[in-house]
């Protein structure tokens, strides 16, 4: 099974996470996959409609939820392929008696994929994010495996197409070499660096800290 779901990601370009499925998700998890998901994925008519903030490899959740709170008046569409942690979403946000959706949380829609499939389905072109936010990427430290690392400049150029002038994209990580790699990539695109200091939440990866660094480094880039 899970060869077959990693069949198109080869098809197409690098896995660039680590894996789509981890422990055994309890009942009231599994129930929510399969009967809320369908109904919260993206909608590309309402994209045209609201303002739409876009959080790519959202973990288990936690900036996500906070994006939907400060901005009620935004779709906040969360893609994350790794299940335990749609499903660690999903758990949050809703009621745990009856699984409904929490009123606070009706505006997250859900792409528990791949993001670059989002971005290149027909149905979504020409939408555009206010802000694309990007948390922790996996930092694929290994030379071997830096081909795997998501913010290339091919990637960078993908998001730029989706931004209007005054839109951002906000990078975090505690992996300082990344950070300088993307800097790097930045030459083969047309962002600029707006500002590189950030007060946000703690996610669960960057409580982790697997990097040993003092703190994570951010890049809030616009066109
Ligand atoms: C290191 S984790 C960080 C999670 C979260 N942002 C945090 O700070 O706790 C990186 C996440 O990015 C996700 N990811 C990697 N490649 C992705 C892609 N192409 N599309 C969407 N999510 C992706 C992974 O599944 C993983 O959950």
């Amino acid at each position: 099974m899970e060869k077959q779901e990693l069949k198109h990601f080869s098809d197409m370009e690098l896995r660039t996470f680590g894996r789509r499925h981890g422990k055994k998700l309890s009942n009231r998890k599994t129930y929510l996959i399969e009967n809320l998901l369908p109904n919260i994925a993206p909608k590309p008519d309402e994209c045209h409609e609201k303002p739409i903030i876009l959080e790519i490899g959202f973990g288990n959740g936690e900036h996500l939820c906070d994006l939907s709170k400060n901005n009620p008046e935004s779709i906040i569409i969360g893609a994350e392929p790794f299940m335990n942690g749609v499903a660690a979403l999903l758990s949050a946000i809703t009621n745990e008696s009856d699984n409904v959706l929490f009123d606070e949380y009706k505006n997250i829609r859900v792409f528990a994929d791949d993001v670059r499939l989002l971005l290149k389905n027909q149905d979504f072109k020409g939408i555009k994010f206010t802000q694309i936010w990007i948390l922790h990427p996996d930092p694929w430290p290994k030379a071997k495996h830096e081909k795997r690392r998501l913010l290339n400049h091919e990637f960078l150029n993908l998001l730029s197409q989706f931004l209007p002038d005054d839109g951002k994209i906000i990078i975090g990580t505690d992996h300082w070499e990344y950070y300088d790699w993307i800097i790097d990539q930045l030459k083969q695109t047309k962002l600029k660096i707006k500002s590189t200091s950030l007060d946000i939440i703690k996610t669960r990866y960057q409580l982790k800290n697997k990097a040993g660094t003092s703190e994570p480094k951010y890049l809030i880039l616009s066109k």
